[in-house]
């Protein structure tokens, strides 16, 4: 009754930002659907990932979620138990749970660590109880504990379907990391934890007069970047997700409260990127609920734009990434 799993974020290319109010908001139906591609960190042992162990016995009196050496309590372990209680009845099991999980990133700081948090989760509770799931199945239970961790299940590049029941929104492949050249330069601005977490952000999206164009602009761009993805056109999808992260923005900033993620060295890095692009190197961004930035590239340029980014004035550290792969089973237990 004891597994463990490894599970990558992800960066979205084309955001999830709201939950629909036409259901339990437990479920974590997005809005609109959405595009992502899975991350393999490639810095200095960074791969961006989360690893979770989780054992159930009889022999426990309580139900434990330690992160980071730290119990967890509050909103995060209610999430946490809900996605476990989803499992835990499908087995009919009702032993307690000890469940230890260490990200080798810093959370909360717009990196995504939700997401490959609660794929890890997913995974090794269905395990541990010894229930079978297709990839799409799991999908919908680790969107229990975070939209973006639906995604997280897949590796390479990957499509989320809204749905309209729990049923219906599941996050599906469209193709495995080795089948489109695209990697990411991330430009950490700053790591420390954000004041708006993006799970109170989504309850603001609807105050915003924007979010319903944005909303039907996400529709029609999430299947045009699937085709485009497929399609293995760069600069097509590049320029996509960066006009998808400013609808997202603009909706952040004129919702009430006004959401403002960005730092001044933020808005260095858009503008370079831009005179990049005019000097002859493709490359474009994409943001997070958070201050850091993912630049979009090739492989082959990568390097290259990696020394350009660094130079820049607030710029901390770069962390390259290139797709990740699947969520997956280890024998390495945590404890
Ligand atoms: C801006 O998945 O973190 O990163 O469902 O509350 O965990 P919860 O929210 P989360 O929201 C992600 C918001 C985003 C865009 C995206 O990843 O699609």
């Amino acid at each position: 009754m004891k597994s463990s799993a490894i599970a990558h974020s992800n960066i979205a290319l084309i955001k999830y930002w709201g939950r629909s109010q036409e259901h339990d908001p437990n479920l974590n139906i997005p809005l609109n659907d959405t595009v992502s591609m899975t991350k393999y960190g490639i810095s200095d042992g960074i791969r961006l990932q989360t690893h979770t162990t989780i054992e159930f016995s009889s022999d426990f009196d309580e139900d434990t979620a330690i992160v980071e050496r730290e119990k967890i309590t509050g909103r995060h372990r209610e999430r946490i138990i809900r996605v476990i209680d989803h499992l835990r009845a499908l087995a009919k099991v009702d032993d307690k749970f000890k469940m230890m999980s260490h990200n080798d990133f810093p959370v909360q700081a717009g990196l995504a660590s939700s997401a490959s948090a609660f794929a890890a989760l997913a995974l090794a509770t269905a395990d541990a109880l010894g229930l079978k799931f297709s990839r799409e199945e799991l999908s919908k239970i680790a969107r229990l504990g975070s939209g973006s961790a639906a995604r997280s299940i897949h590796g390479g590049f990957v499509y989320c379907h809204k749905g309209n029941s729990h049923e219906t929104a599941f996050a599906e492949q469209i193709c495995t990391e080795d089948c489109f050249d695209m990697n990411a330069v991330i430009a950490v601005v700053d790591l420390e934890k954000k004041e708006v977490t993006s799970d109170e952000g989504h309850q603001f999206a609807n105050t915003s007069p924007f979010n319903n164009i944005r909303i039907q602009k996400s529709q029609q761009q999430a299947s045009e970047m699937r085709r485009l993805i497929l399609e293995n056109k760069f600069d097509a999808v590049g320029q996509i997700a960066e006009t998808n992260c400013l609808y997202m923005h603009s909706v952040m900033m004129t919702s009430q409260p006004a959401l403002f993620y960005w730092q001044p060295a933020t808005l260095n890095i858009i503008k370079k990127i831009q005179h990049l692009r005019k000097e002859g190197l493709p490359s474009y961004f994409t943001i997070d609920a958070g201050p850091n930035v993912h630049c979009l590239c090739q492989s082959k340029n990568t390097g290259e734009l990696q020394k350009i980014i660094e130079k820049i004035e607030g710029v901390k550290r770069t962390i390259l990434v290139r797709p990740g792969g699947d969520t997956i089973l280890t024998n390495e237990h945590l404890f």
